[in-house]
C-alpha cells in the first residue's frame, strides 16, 4: 500500500484506548482551557484521524512562516499549508503547561484535545500579510478564506496534541466521516491496490460523476474514494446532510456495486485553490490512495485562482518525490450535445462552447431556488430532486 506522507505508517493523534482516554478526560478538568477556533478544530480533527501525519500537532511561527513561503517546514517536511491554533489573547496560555482545547461547534464546548504547549508567539501584521499572501495568493477581506482565517487572532499556540474527539462529525455523519486509518483499512479490506481520491464540497453532477469514471480507467484503478468535505463552508454551499444524500443516490444509482467508497473528512474548507489542492493531494495519500483527482477551479472561489492553478502547482511548486500519491488532471469536463455524453473540452477539439451543456453555479441556485429542474444532461434527476426538496424547504 502507498506510503503516509513523510512516515512509515500513519501518526493519527486520537487516543484510541478507552483507559488512557478517560484518564485525560480527567486530566482536562483541571487543565487551563482555551477554546479553539472552527479551523483549529478542524485542524485537531484531521491531525486526530492520522489525515495530517506525520505532524505531531500545531506549528509554531517559524514552521509557519517557512511553510507558507516555501512549502516546507523549517525541518525540512514537505508541507503545503500551515497548520495553525490562532487566538485572540495569549492571558493564561503558558509555555510549557498542558492546556484543554474545547471544541467551538459542540453545545457547551467540550474538551476535544490536550496540547502541550511548546511556544505561544504573537504574529505581527507583516507575518498575517505574508501568511494570507502564500496561502490564498491574495489578501483580499472578501475571500471566504482570507476572512476567516484573519478573524482568528494573531496568538500563535503551538506545541503537540492528544485528541480526543472528532467533534460533532462523528456523530452528524456517522455513516460518512472516517479517519485516515479507517479509509486505509476499508481499502485494503477490499483488496484495492490502486485507488482514485475525487475530492468534493458539491453534489455530485454529471460531469463530476464522469471525471470519477474517466479517472477510473485512465489509471486502471480498482476503485474510487469520494472524501467529502463535511466541515464549515461559505453561506450559499450546499450543506454537508443534503450533498451526502445525493451523493449517495448518485453512486446507488449509477455506479457497480462494490467500486466506490462514500467517506467524508472533518475539516472547513480554506478555498486556498492551489495549495489546498496539494493539502489535498497530501491528506489523500495518508489515507492510502494512489491518485487523486484535480480538475477546473479545484478548491477555488471567484475569480481568485487561474481555472487550471491548482494543476501547474503541482509541476511547479512540488518538487519531485515530495509526494508518492499522483494528480490525475482532468480538463472542463460538460455535456456534449453532439455526443450525447460528458466529455472533457481537450478530447473535443472540434467543440464550439455552444456544443456543451454548460451551467454556472449561481445558474444552478437559481433554478433550483425557483423551483425550476435541472437538464438531464447535467444533472441526475434523482440528484437534481434531493436538491430541489432542499431548496424548498430553505425557502419555506
Ligand atoms: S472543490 O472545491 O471541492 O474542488 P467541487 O466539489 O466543485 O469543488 O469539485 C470537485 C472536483 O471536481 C475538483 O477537482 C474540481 O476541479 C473538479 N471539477 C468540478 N467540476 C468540474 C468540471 N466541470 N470540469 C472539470 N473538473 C471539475
Amino acid at each position: 500500500m502507498i506510503k503516509p506522507h513523510g512516515a512509515e505508517s500513519l501518526t493519527p493523534l486520537y487516543v484510541v484506548e478507552d483507559e488512557s482516554r478517560a484518564n485525560l478526560i480527567r486530566e482536562a478538568e483541571q487543565l487551563p482551557s482555551m477554546q479553539l477556533t472552527s479551523a483549529a478544530a478542524a485542524n485537531a480533527v484531521m491531525l486526530g484521524g492520522g489525515y495530517f501525519t506525520p505532524l505531531p500537532g500545531f506549528m509554531d511561527r517559524a514552521d509557519a512562516l517557512q511553510v507558507a513561503e516555501s512549502m516546507h517546514t523549517v525541518g525540512g517536511l514537505f508541507w503545503p499549508v500551515p497548520i495553525l491554533n490562532l487566538t485572540h489573547s495569549a492571558a493564561g496560555i503558558e509555555t510549557g503547561a498542558r492546556l484543554a482545547l474545547r471544541d467551538p461547534n459542540v453545545d457547551r464546548h467540550p474538551v476535544m484535545a490536550i496540547q502541550s504547549v511548546d511556544k505561544v508567539e504573537t504574529l505581527s501584521d507583516d507575518d498575517l500579510e505574508e501568511l494570507v499572501q502564500q496561502i490564498f495568493r491574495t489578501n483580499d477581506t472578501k475571500h471566504p478564506g482570507v476572512s476567516a482565517f484573519l478573524t482568528q487572532g494573531n496568538v500563535l499556540v503551538s506545541g503537540a496534541l492528544q485528541v480526543l474527539s472528532f467533534s460533532y462529525f462523528a456523530t452528524e455523519f456517522a455513516d460518512t466521516f472516517r479517519t485516515a486509518y479507517q479509509i486505509r483499512d476499508a481499502i485494503e479490506r477490499r483488496g484495492w491496490r490502486k485507488v482514485v481520491a475525487f475530492q468534493t464540497r458539491n453534489p455530485m453532477h454529471r460531469a463530476h460523476e464522469e471525471l470519477c469514471r474517466m479517472a477510473q480507467a485512465a489509471t486502471g484503478a480498482d476503485g474510487i474514494v469520494i472524501h467529502m468535505l463535511l466541515g464549515k463552508l461559505k453561506p450559499g454551499d450546499i450543506p454537508a446532510p443534503v450533498r451526502d444524500a445525493a451523493i449517495r443516490k448518485m453512486v446507488d444509482m449509477y455506479f457497480p456495486a462494490n467500486t466506490v467508497l462514500i467517506t467524508g473528512y472533518g475539516f472547513d474548507m480554506l478555498y486556498a485553490g492551489p495549495r489546498e489542492a496539494v493539502l489535498h493531494a497530501v491528506f489523500r495519500q495518508n489515507a492510502g490512495c494512489t491518485h487523486l483527482i484535480v480538475g477546473r477551479d479545484h478548491a477555488g472561489v471567484g475569480d481568485y485562482y487561474g481555472a487550471f492553478d491548482a494543476q501547474t502547482i503541482f509541476d511547479d511548486g512540488v518538487p519531485a518525490g515530495a509526494l508518492q500519491i499522483e494528480i490525475f488532471r482532468a480538463d472542463h469536463a460538460a455535456y456534449s450535445k453532439k455526443l450525447g455524453r460528458v466529455v472533457m473540452m481537450r478530447d473535443a477539439p472540434d467543440h464550439t462552447e455552444d456544443d456543451f451543456v454548460i451551467l454556472s453555479g449561481t445558474k444552478v441556485r437559481e433554478m433550483l431556488s425557483a423551483g425550476n429542474p435541472l437538464p438531464e444532461e447535467f444533472a441526475r434527476p434523482e440528484v437534481a430532486q434531493i436538491l430541489m426538496d432542499h431548496y424548498r424547504t430553505q425557502s419555506a
